[in-house]
C-alpha cells in the first residue's frame, strides 16, 4: 500500500490508494523455493474499461511496487519481486459497435467537401425543423476541431450531467428547441482540442456517441467537419449511416470536393447512400429586395451535380443576412415558419423524411464499415 501511494491516477490527480482505486489488501506471497520472487497481487479498480489513463496507471503501479520492494531489501533487485495488476471496472462495458444506438431508428450525415459551406447551419435548422415537424431528434457536433453547435443553439455556458444507467455512467445531452444536442465543445476550450491527436479525437467522438443517453430517436443528425477526415471514417466504422446529404453551393470549387465527399459515401468498401444535395447560398436576396435574386456563386450548380449524380436536390436556400445572423445568435432560421427562410428549412425536412422513407424500403439497411477495410 506504501508503494501504491506513489502513484498518481490522473483521472483524479491523487494517488490511487487515496482514489479508492485497490480494490483489495494486496496479496503477498513469500517463495516457495529459494530463487523464486515474491508474487504480489493488487487489484486496481478503474471507472470503466476505456479509461484513458489505464495503461500508463498499471504500468505506474508495477514499477512502483517492484522499485519498493528492490530498495526495502539488502542487496534487493526488483527480479526479487513478481508483480501481477488486476484490473476491474466500476461501470459496465460499453456496448459492441452495432449495438450503440438501439433505439435509434435513422442516421444522417451532414457533410459537404469543402469547409464553409454551411454544412452546421443545415445541420441545426434541419434537426428543428424535424423536431418541429413532430419527430425526436438528436444532433452531434463531430467537428471536434471546430465545434459550431453550442454557439447555434445559444448553449455556449452548459455543461452536460451524467446519469447512471444499465451499470454505466451516461452523458445527458443538453435539450434544446425540441432537439438533444451533443458537441466536443461542451466539455474542452476550442484552442486544446486543436492540439489534439487524430486518436484523442476519436475516442472523444466515440465517447460522445456510445456513452451518451440518447435514448429513442427517429433522426440522428451527425453534422461533420468537412473533407473526408478521420471523423468521417470513424463515423463509418462506428455507425450504421442511414444516408448523406451533401451540402454544397453552386460554385465550381464547392461542387468539385462535394464530388468529391459523394464518392467517399459511394465507395464499394462504404456503401453509404446519398439522400441528396442542398444547394445553399444558391442566391443572394437582399431584405429590401425580396423578388431579386443574384447568383454570386453561380447559378444551379447544385442541381446540374444532382442531375449527373443521379440524387435529389432536396433544398436550395438563399444567402440571407439573417440566416447568418440567427446562427450567431443561437435562434436558427428553422425557428420560425413566417419567414422565407424558416419555411425552406421546414421544406427540406419534409424532404428528408421522404427521401429516407424512401431509402429504407427500397435498399438493406446500411452496414459498418470494418476496421481493416
Ligand atoms: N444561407 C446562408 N445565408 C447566409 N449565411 C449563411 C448561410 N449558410 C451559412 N451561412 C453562414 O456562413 C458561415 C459558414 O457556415 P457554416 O458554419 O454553417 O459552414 P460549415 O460548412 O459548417 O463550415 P465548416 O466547414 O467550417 O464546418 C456561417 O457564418 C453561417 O452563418
Ligand atoms: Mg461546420
Amino acid at each position: 500500500m506504501e508503494a501504491l501511494e506513489t502513484v498518481t491516477y490522473a483521472g483524479t490527480k491523487k494517488n490511487v490508494v487515496e482514489s479508492g482505486m485497490v480494490a483489495d489488501t494486496p496479496a503477498v506471497a513469500a517463495p516457495q523455493k529459494d530463487g523464486e520472487p515474491w508474487k504480489v497481487t493488487v487489484v486496481l479498480e478503474f471507472p470503466r474499461d476505456t479509461d484513458p489513463f489505464l495503461k500508463s496507471t498499471v504500468k505506474a503501479a508495477e514499477a512502483a511496487i517492484k522499485y519498493y520492494c528492490a530498495r526495502n531489501e539488502e542487496g534487493g533487485t526488483s527480479n526479487d519481486v513478481e508483480v501481477e495488476i488486476k484490473t476491474e471496472f466500476k461501470s459496465a462495458p460499453r456496448p459492441e459497435v452495432g449495438q450503440m444506438l438501439p433505439g435509434v431508428k435513422n442516421i444522417i450525415a451532414v457533410s459537404s467537401g469543402k469547409g464553409g459551406v454551411g454544412k452546421s447551419t443545415v445541420s441545426a435548422n434541419l434537426a428543428i425543423a424535424l423536431a418541429r415537424l413532430g419527430y425526436k431528434v438528436g444532433l452531434l457536433d463531430t467537428d471536434i476541431f471546430g465545434p459550431s453547435m453550442p454557439k447555434m443553439f445559444d448553449v455556449e455556458d452548459e455543461r452536460p450531467y451524467a446519469v447512471k444507467k444499465d451499470g454505466r455512467d451516461l452523458i445527458v445531452p443538453i435539450e434544446k428547441y425540441g432537439v438533444k444536442l451533443l458537441s466536443i465543445g461542451f466539455f474542452v476550450s476550442p484552442t486544446t482540442a486543436t492540439l489534439w491527436r487524430g486518436g484523442m479525437a476519436t475516442s472523444a467522438l466515440k465517447q460522445l456517441i456510445a456513452d451518451a443517453d440518447w435514448g429513442e430517436l427517429d433522426y440522428f443528425i451527425l453534422d461533420t467537419p468537412p473533407g473526408t477526415s478521420d471523423i468521417h471514417l470513424t463515423l463509418l466504422q462506428t455507425l450504421p449511416i442511414t444516408g448523406a446529404v451533401i451540402v454544397s453551393t453552386p460554385q465550381q470549387v464547392a461542387l468539385a470536393d462535394a464530388r468529391k465527399g459523394i464518392d467517399m459515401y459511394r465507395n464499394d468498401k462504404v456503401n453509404v447512400p446519398i439522400l441528396g444535395l442542398i444547394e445553399n447560398m444558391a442566391w443572394f436576396t437582399p431584405a429590401e429586395l425580396p423578388e431579386n435574386k443574384y447568383y454570386i456563386f453561380g447559378k444551379e450548380g447544385c442541381k446540374q451535380l444532382a442531375e449527373e449524380m443521379q440524387v435529389p436536390l432536396l433544398a436550395q436556400i438563399p444567402l440571407v443576412q439573417s440566416i447568418c445572423d440567427n446562427g450567431d445568435a443561437g435562434t436558427p432560421a428553422a425557428l420560425s415558419s413566417e419567414t422565407a427562410t424558416g419555411l425552406a428549412f421546414i421544406n427540406l425536412a419534409q424532404s428528408v423524411v421522404t427521401v429516407v422513407n424512401r431509402r429504407n424500403k427500397e435498399k438493406p439497411a446500411t452496414k459498418i464499415v470494418g476496421m481493416n477495410k
